[in-house]
Protein backbone atom coordinates (compact mmCIF):
# COMPACT_ATOMS: atom_id res chain seq x y z
CA UNK A 1 0.00 0.00 0.00
CA UNK A 2 1.10 3.39 -1.01
CA UNK A 3 2.22 5.80 2.05
CA UNK A 4 0.91 9.40 1.07
CA UNK A 5 1.44 12.52 3.08
CA UNK A 6 -0.25 15.82 1.85
CA UNK A 7 0.97 19.38 2.26
CA UNK A 8 -1.99 21.69 1.76
CA UNK A 9 -5.14 22.22 2.70
CA UNK A 10 -6.90 24.17 -0.53
CA UNK A 11 -8.81 22.92 -3.54
CA UNK A 12 -6.18 20.31 -5.09
CA UNK A 13 -5.30 19.09 -1.48
CA UNK A 14 -8.85 18.51 -0.83
CA UNK A 15 -9.65 16.73 -3.28
CA UNK A 16 -6.83 14.41 -3.08
CA UNK A 17 -8.07 14.32 0.48
CA UNK A 18 -11.30 12.77 -0.29
CA UNK A 19 -10.16 10.81 -2.80
CA UNK A 20 -7.17 8.98 -0.99
CA UNK A 21 -9.16 8.39 2.03
CA UNK A 22 -11.60 6.00 0.28
CA UNK A 23 -8.66 4.55 -1.62
CA UNK A 24 -7.88 0.94 -0.89
CA UNK A 25 -4.82 1.13 -2.59
CA UNK A 26 -3.29 4.32 -0.53
CA UNK A 27 -2.48 4.88 2.93
CA UNK A 28 -3.04 8.69 3.34
CA UNK A 29 -0.95 8.74 6.27
CA UNK A 30 -1.36 13.03 7.12
CA UNK A 31 -1.85 16.17 5.74
CA UNK A 32 -0.05 19.45 6.67
CA UNK A 33 -1.76 22.89 6.53
CA UNK A 34 -0.99 25.96 7.63
CA UNK A 35 -4.59 26.09 9.13
CA UNK A 36 -5.18 22.85 10.29
CA UNK A 37 -8.75 23.95 11.63
CA UNK A 38 -9.72 24.15 8.30
CA UNK A 39 -9.32 20.35 7.26
CA UNK A 40 -11.48 19.35 10.54
CA UNK A 41 -14.22 18.22 8.11
CA UNK A 42 -12.55 15.76 6.20
CA UNK A 43 -9.69 14.03 8.71
CA UNK A 44 -9.39 13.72 12.08
CA UNK A 45 -7.39 16.32 14.60
CA UNK A 46 -4.38 13.65 14.84
CA UNK A 47 -3.73 13.06 10.85
CA UNK A 48 -3.31 17.15 10.64
CA UNK A 49 -0.53 18.64 11.88
CA UNK A 50 0.77 22.24 11.42
CA UNK A 51 3.86 22.28 11.99
CA UNK A 52 6.88 20.94 9.65
CA UNK A 53 8.88 19.14 12.61
CA UNK A 54 5.96 16.31 13.10
CA UNK A 55 5.82 14.97 9.45
CA UNK A 56 5.86 11.61 9.51
CA UNK A 57 7.56 9.21 7.23
CA UNK A 58 5.90 8.53 4.14
CA UNK A 59 6.34 7.30 0.01
CA UNK A 60 5.31 9.95 -1.67
CA UNK A 61 5.02 13.43 -0.41
CA UNK A 62 2.30 15.22 -2.45
CA UNK A 63 3.27 19.89 -2.56
CA UNK A 64 -0.43 21.09 -3.43
CA UNK A 65 0.28 25.04 -2.36
CA UNK A 66 0.17 27.94 -4.47
CA UNK A 67 3.04 27.76 -7.32
CA UNK A 68 4.57 30.77 -5.48
CA UNK A 69 5.19 29.04 -2.61
CA UNK A 70 6.45 25.80 -3.96
CA UNK A 71 9.95 26.49 -3.48
CA UNK A 72 9.93 27.74 0.26
CA UNK A 73 7.39 24.74 1.54
CA UNK A 74 9.85 22.17 -0.09
CA UNK A 75 12.80 23.69 1.53
CA UNK A 76 11.15 23.49 5.25
CA UNK A 77 10.66 19.50 4.98
CA UNK A 78 13.12 18.54 7.77
CA UNK A 79 14.32 15.16 5.65
CA UNK A 80 16.12 14.54 2.59
CA UNK A 81 16.22 11.66 -0.17
CA UNK A 82 12.37 11.14 -0.08
CA UNK A 83 10.18 11.81 -2.84
CA UNK A 84 8.31 15.15 -3.29
CA UNK A 85 6.29 15.87 -5.59
CA UNK A 86 4.01 19.17 -6.17
CA UNK A 87 0.54 19.23 -8.00
CA UNK A 88 0.83 22.06 -10.26
CA UNK A 89 0.65 22.58 -14.44
CA UNK A 90 3.59 25.69 -14.67
CA UNK A 91 5.86 25.50 -12.06
CA UNK A 92 9.28 23.46 -13.40
CA UNK A 93 10.24 20.23 -11.19
CA UNK A 94 13.31 22.10 -9.92
CA UNK A 95 11.14 24.26 -7.97
CA UNK A 96 10.97 21.90 -5.64
CA UNK A 97 14.40 21.99 -3.48
CA UNK A 98 16.64 18.98 -4.06
CA UNK A 99 17.30 17.91 -0.94
CA UNK A 100 14.71 15.28 -1.89
CA UNK A 101 14.06 13.37 -4.67
CA UNK A 102 11.67 15.47 -6.80
CA UNK A 103 8.75 15.00 -8.88
CA UNK A 104 5.40 16.38 -10.69
CA UNK A 105 1.98 14.84 -9.81
CA UNK A 106 -0.02 16.98 -12.20
CA UNK A 107 -3.84 16.25 -11.79
CA UNK A 108 -5.18 17.91 -15.59
CA UNK A 109 -8.79 19.20 -14.52
CA UNK A 110 -9.87 22.17 -12.70
CA UNK A 111 -10.67 21.59 -8.99
CA UNK A 112 -12.80 24.05 -7.01
CA UNK A 113 -13.31 22.73 -2.98
CA UNK A 114 -17.06 22.58 -3.15
CA UNK A 115 -17.58 21.17 -6.21
CA UNK A 116 -17.97 17.03 -6.52
CA UNK A 117 -15.20 15.53 -9.37
CA UNK A 118 -14.71 12.28 -10.85
CA UNK A 119 -11.33 11.59 -10.88
CA UNK A 120 -11.68 8.42 -12.77
CA UNK A 121 -12.08 10.30 -15.66
CA UNK A 122 -9.14 12.90 -15.13
CA UNK A 123 -6.21 12.92 -16.76
CA UNK A 124 -2.82 12.83 -14.03
CA UNK A 125 0.38 14.01 -15.57
CA UNK A 126 3.66 12.57 -13.84
CA UNK A 127 7.45 13.38 -14.30
CA UNK A 128 10.32 12.27 -12.18
CA UNK A 129 14.22 12.40 -11.76
CA UNK A 130 14.59 9.25 -11.33
CA UNK A 131 12.52 5.46 -13.24
CA UNK A 132 12.32 3.85 -9.52
CA UNK A 133 9.69 7.20 -8.65
CA UNK A 134 8.41 7.34 -11.96
CA UNK A 135 7.09 3.95 -12.04
CA UNK A 136 6.14 4.73 -8.00
CA UNK A 137 3.95 7.77 -9.32
CA UNK A 138 2.17 5.53 -11.82
CA UNK A 139 0.85 3.10 -9.53
CA UNK A 140 -0.34 6.25 -7.31
CA UNK A 141 -1.61 7.56 -10.34
CA UNK A 142 -3.75 4.28 -11.54
CA UNK A 143 -5.16 3.87 -8.08
CA UNK A 144 -6.98 7.11 -8.87
CA UNK A 145 -7.47 7.23 -12.80
CA UNK A 146 -6.73 4.85 -16.07
CA UNK A 147 -5.25 8.04 -17.88
CA UNK A 148 -1.79 8.56 -16.41
CA UNK A 149 0.58 10.23 -18.65
CA UNK A 150 4.35 10.70 -18.15
CA UNK A 151 4.76 13.98 -19.63
CA UNK A 152 8.16 16.23 -19.27
CA UNK A 153 8.69 19.92 -17.92
CA UNK A 154 8.46 21.19 -21.62
CA UNK A 155 5.50 19.93 -22.51
CA UNK A 156 4.14 20.29 -19.24
CA UNK A 157 4.28 23.92 -20.09
CA UNK A 158 2.96 23.50 -23.11
CA UNK A 159 0.13 21.69 -21.67
CA UNK A 160 -0.95 24.00 -19.23
CA UNK A 161 -1.00 26.51 -21.65
CA UNK A 162 -3.28 24.70 -24.43
CA UNK A 163 -5.07 24.33 -20.89
CA UNK A 164 -5.56 28.11 -20.55
CA UNK A 165 -7.07 28.44 -24.04
CA UNK A 166 -9.35 25.76 -23.87
CA UNK A 167 -10.58 26.36 -20.19
CA UNK A 168 -9.68 29.43 -18.81
CA UNK A 169 -10.10 31.47 -22.08
CA UNK A 170 -13.72 29.89 -23.61
CA UNK A 171 -15.06 30.17 -20.18
CA UNK A 172 -14.40 34.07 -20.24
CA UNK A 173 -15.83 34.16 -24.11
CA UNK A 174 -18.92 32.33 -22.16
CA UNK A 175 -18.82 35.24 -19.60
CA UNK A 176 -19.24 38.02 -22.86
CA UNK A 177 -21.90 36.20 -23.85
CA UNK A 178 -23.48 36.15 -20.68
CA UNK A 179 -23.42 39.65 -20.55
CA UNK A 180 -24.45 40.43 -24.11
CA UNK A 181 -27.36 38.16 -23.29
CA UNK A 182 -28.43 39.98 -19.69
CA UNK A 183 -27.89 43.27 -21.88
CA UNK A 184 -30.71 41.89 -24.09
CA UNK A 185 -32.85 40.47 -21.64
CA UNK A 186 -32.49 36.86 -22.65
CA UNK A 187 -31.72 34.47 -20.37
CA UNK A 188 -28.67 32.91 -20.68
CA UNK A 189 -29.89 29.64 -20.50
CA UNK A 190 -30.53 29.49 -24.45
CA UNK A 191 -26.71 29.26 -25.05
CA UNK A 192 -26.65 26.06 -22.80
CA UNK A 193 -27.41 23.52 -25.68
CA UNK A 194 -24.80 25.30 -28.32
CA UNK A 195 -21.84 25.21 -25.55
CA UNK A 196 -22.62 21.81 -24.91
CA UNK A 197 -23.00 20.60 -28.27
CA UNK A 198 -19.85 22.62 -29.50
CA UNK A 199 -17.51 20.91 -26.65
CA UNK A 200 -19.18 17.30 -27.18
CA UNK A 201 -18.45 17.74 -31.42
CA UNK A 202 -14.65 17.43 -30.31
CA UNK A 203 -15.04 13.88 -29.64
CA UNK A 204 -15.69 12.91 -33.28
CA UNK A 205 -14.12 16.11 -34.88
CA UNK A 206 -10.44 17.87 -34.89
CA UNK A 207 -11.31 21.84 -33.65
CA UNK A 208 -10.19 22.74 -37.58
CA UNK A 209 -12.82 20.94 -38.56
CA UNK A 210 -15.77 21.53 -36.12
CA UNK A 211 -15.33 25.53 -37.03
CA UNK A 212 -18.41 26.90 -37.58
CA UNK A 213 -19.59 31.07 -37.88
CA UNK A 214 -19.30 33.72 -40.00
CA UNK A 215 -15.04 33.99 -39.57
CA UNK A 216 -14.51 31.05 -41.78
CA UNK A 217 -17.63 31.38 -44.00
CA UNK A 218 -15.32 34.95 -44.53
CA UNK A 219 -19.20 36.48 -44.15
CA UNK A 220 -18.04 39.97 -44.60
CA UNK A 221 -21.31 41.55 -43.98
CA UNK A 222 -21.97 39.70 -41.10
CA UNK A 223 -18.78 40.36 -39.59
CA UNK A 224 -19.11 44.23 -39.70
CA UNK A 225 -22.75 43.41 -38.57
CA UNK A 226 -21.41 42.19 -35.50
CA UNK A 227 -18.55 44.62 -34.78
CA UNK A 228 -20.96 47.42 -35.40
CA UNK A 229 -23.69 46.44 -32.87
CA UNK A 230 -20.69 45.85 -29.95
CA UNK A 231 -20.17 48.82 -27.44
CA UNK A 232 -17.53 47.77 -25.84
CA UNK A 233 -14.02 48.26 -27.52
CA UNK A 234 -12.82 45.28 -25.38
CA UNK A 235 -15.50 43.17 -26.92
CA UNK A 236 -14.80 44.35 -30.25
CA UNK A 237 -11.40 43.64 -30.02
CA UNK A 238 -11.69 39.95 -29.14
CA UNK A 239 -13.95 39.50 -31.73
CA UNK A 240 -11.54 41.05 -33.93
CA UNK A 241 -8.45 39.13 -32.99
CA UNK A 242 -10.71 35.60 -32.99
CA UNK A 243 -11.99 36.47 -36.61
CA UNK A 244 -8.75 37.05 -37.87
CA UNK A 245 -7.11 33.93 -36.16
CA UNK A 246 -9.73 31.50 -37.11
CA UNK A 247 -9.45 33.11 -40.72
CA UNK A 248 -5.71 32.60 -40.71
CA UNK A 249 -5.82 29.28 -39.36
CA UNK A 250 -8.24 28.51 -41.79
CA UNK A 251 -5.87 29.70 -45.02
CA UNK A 252 -3.08 28.12 -43.58
CA UNK A 253 -4.41 23.95 -42.72
CA UNK A 254 -7.36 23.60 -45.01
N1 LIG B 1 -7.30 24.39 -8.66
C1 LIG B 1 -7.05 23.82 -9.80
O1 LIG B 1 -7.92 23.75 -10.66
C2 LIG B 1 -5.71 23.16 -10.07
C3 LIG B 1 -5.65 22.15 -11.05
C4 LIG B 1 -4.45 21.48 -11.26
C5 LIG B 1 -3.32 21.84 -10.53
N2 LIG B 1 -3.39 22.86 -9.61
C6 LIG B 1 -2.17 23.18 -8.86
O2 LIG B 1 -2.30 22.68 -7.53
C7 LIG B 1 -1.62 23.57 -6.61
C8 LIG B 1 -2.63 24.04 -5.56
O3 LIG B 1 -3.66 24.75 -6.22
P1 LIG B 1 -5.05 25.02 -5.47
O4 LIG B 1 -6.02 25.48 -6.49
O5 LIG B 1 -5.37 23.87 -4.60
O6 LIG B 1 -4.63 26.27 -4.58
P2 LIG B 1 -5.48 27.00 -3.43
O7 LIG B 1 -6.85 26.41 -3.32
O8 LIG B 1 -5.30 28.45 -3.67
O9 LIG B 1 -4.68 26.58 -2.12
C9 LIG B 1 -3.36 26.99 -1.95
C10 LIG B 1 -2.79 26.27 -0.72
O10 LIG B 1 -1.44 26.69 -0.60
C11 LIG B 1 -1.19 27.00 0.75
N3 LIG B 1 -0.09 27.93 0.82
C12 LIG B 1 0.08 29.08 0.12
N4 LIG B 1 1.24 29.67 0.46
C13 LIG B 1 1.82 28.86 1.40
C14 LIG B 1 3.02 28.92 2.14
N5 LIG B 1 3.89 29.92 1.98
N6 LIG B 1 3.27 27.93 3.02
C15 LIG B 1 2.41 26.91 3.19
N7 LIG B 1 1.26 26.78 2.51
C16 LIG B 1 0.97 27.76 1.64
C17 LIG B 1 -2.50 27.60 1.21
O11 LIG B 1 -2.53 27.61 2.61
P3 LIG B 1 -3.54 28.62 3.39
O12 LIG B 1 -4.94 28.05 3.16
O13 LIG B 1 -3.07 28.54 4.79
O14 LIG B 1 -3.37 29.98 2.77
C18 LIG B 1 -3.47 26.61 0.59
O15 LIG B 1 -3.55 25.44 1.35
C19 LIG B 1 -1.02 24.68 -7.47
O16 LIG B 1 0.31 24.32 -7.78
C20 LIG B 1 -1.88 24.67 -8.74
O17 LIG B 1 -1.17 25.13 -9.86
C21 LIG B 1 -4.56 23.51 -9.35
Amino acid sequence: MLQVVIIGSGNVAQHLIRSFSTNAEVQLKQVFARQPEGLLHLLPADKITGSYNEIVDADIYIIAVSDDAISEVSAQLKFDNRLVVHTSGSAALEAISNQNRRGVFYPLQTFSKNKAVDFTAIPICIESEFDEDLSTLKNLGYTLTKNVYDINSAQRRALHIAAVFVNNFTNHLYSIGYDLCKENEIPFDILKPLILETADKINTLTPLEAQTGPAVRNDINTIQRHLDKLNDENQKDIYTLLTKSIQKAHEQKL
